[in-house]
């Protein structure tokens, strides 16, 4: 279906799905080797990054952006990797600001270049960041991020996102038995802090960080948690697609979300497109066949051929990947670490 509307075209996919939000993947290193996104060992010093020349350039993707808002994307979202490592990124953000009908410019990060560019990234346009942490456990943290750093870089990135004058949600990925005592601490501080946070059910993305259903704290098992603490109540989604569903605690104004990739699946509401660092289009966290369109760019195609491609890929789009999450899907499918599309 191709729809007409007032500013541009609106296309849904096979499910009827619309495009609604673009995830850009600016970098595909990070400075922290998280054990369920990047683990060490998998990710050593001879791990062979993208090169500087195979990562779009802040052109290309701007010229992306800017046909993409053309076909409904309301909502954009920087990722990586760790985007803050990507050089001069106020200045794509100040580019995608500028974008007519673009409502919405978000950043994920793990926080710890924040104290350096949060000023920088608010004044060119960006207006929230998700950051990050996993526990407030020095030691444990350390453990996690894979590389011994404590809690505090990123408590001074939250500081100086909040002195900014940034959104900020916390982003919280539970494994059992290595990070669930910390429900309650971070749940704890957040509350004092008036920060959303979201808990986020450990997935099955990519093929490095061995995955088992055994390894999933569920939103039911968390909520259950923290209903022995605090007196809490759903709210309704603020829009269609939210990909957190969002709890109120009775005595404070502050939300608490959970991410249930795994236990309760959101593919029917799925608008999400997402662009690798090299120009590689994926119609799903967990769809490893990505569709070109830097070379497709880079020899020369015209905004209406790149605006053509892109308008296939999505009327083409199947995917419902947590929907139909078995042992058999799993076992089978090629593929993408979180660290190359961003989550
Ligand atoms: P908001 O715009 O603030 O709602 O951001 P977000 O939650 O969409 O983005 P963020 O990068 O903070 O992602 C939080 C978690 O949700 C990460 O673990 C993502 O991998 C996961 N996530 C985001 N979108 C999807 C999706 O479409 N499918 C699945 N399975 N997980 C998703
Ligand atoms: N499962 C769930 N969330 C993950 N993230 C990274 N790897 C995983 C995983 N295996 C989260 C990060 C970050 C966001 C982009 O994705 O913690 O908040
Ligand atoms: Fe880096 Fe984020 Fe992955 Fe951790 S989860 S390794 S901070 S990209
Ligand atoms: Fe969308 Fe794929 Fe996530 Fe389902 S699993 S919500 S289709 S990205």
């Amino acid at each position: 279906m191709e729809l007409i509307r007032l500013n541009g075209t609106i296309i849904t996919d096979t499910l009827n799905r619309p495009l609604h939000d673009l995830r850009i993947s600016v970098i595909d290193r990070c400075n922290f080797r998280c054990q369920y996104c990047m683990p060490a060992d998998k990710f050593g010093s001879d791990f062979q990054f993208l090169p500087k020349t195979a990562l779009l350039t802040y052109e290309e993707i701007e010229r992306t952006a800017k046909i993409f808002v053309g076909l409904g994307v309301r909502k954009i979202r920087l990722t990586g990797g760790e985007p803050l490592l990507r050089t001069d990124l106020p200045l794509l953000v100040k580019m995608l600001s500028s974008i007519e009908d673009l409502e919405d410019i978000g950043l994920t990060t793990n926080g710890v270049l924040l104290p350096k560019l949060a000023e920088d990234l608010k004044n060119a346009g960006l207006k929230r960041v998700n950051i990050s942490l996993d526990s407030l456990n020095d030691e444990l943290f350390g453990k996690i991020n894979g590389r011994k750093i404590g809690t505090k870089p990123v408590l001074d990135g939250i500081e100086a996102a909040k002195k900014a004058g940034l959104g900020i949600k916390i982003n919280m990925v539970v494994k059992k038995g290595l990070n669930d005592s910390e429900i309650i601490p971070m749940a704890e501080f957040c509350k004092n802090e008036g920060l959303q946070l979201r808990f986020i059910e450990y997935m099955d993305v990519g093929s490095t960080n061995g995955w088992k259903m055994d390894d999933v704290v569920t939103k039911k098992e968390i909520f259950n948690i923290l209903n022995q603490h605090y007196e809490l109540e759903a709210v309704d989604p603020a829009y269609f697609g939210e990909v957190a569903k969002r709890y109120h605690y009775k005595d404070s104004k502050v939300d608490v979300g959970f991410i249930t990739s795994v236990s309760e699946s959101f593919c029917s509401s799925c608008t999400r497109a997402r662009l690798s660092a090299n120009g590689q289009i994926f119609t799903c966290l967990f769809n490893g066949n990505g569709h070109d369109i830097r070379n497709i760019m880079r020899n020369g195609a015209s905004d209406e051929q790149l605006r053509q491609r892109i308008i296939d890929i999505w009327k083409g789009r199947t995917d419902r990947y947590s929907d139909e999450r078995t042992a058999e899907t799993n076992k089978n499918r090629k593929k993408i670490e979180m660290s190359y599309i961003g989550g």
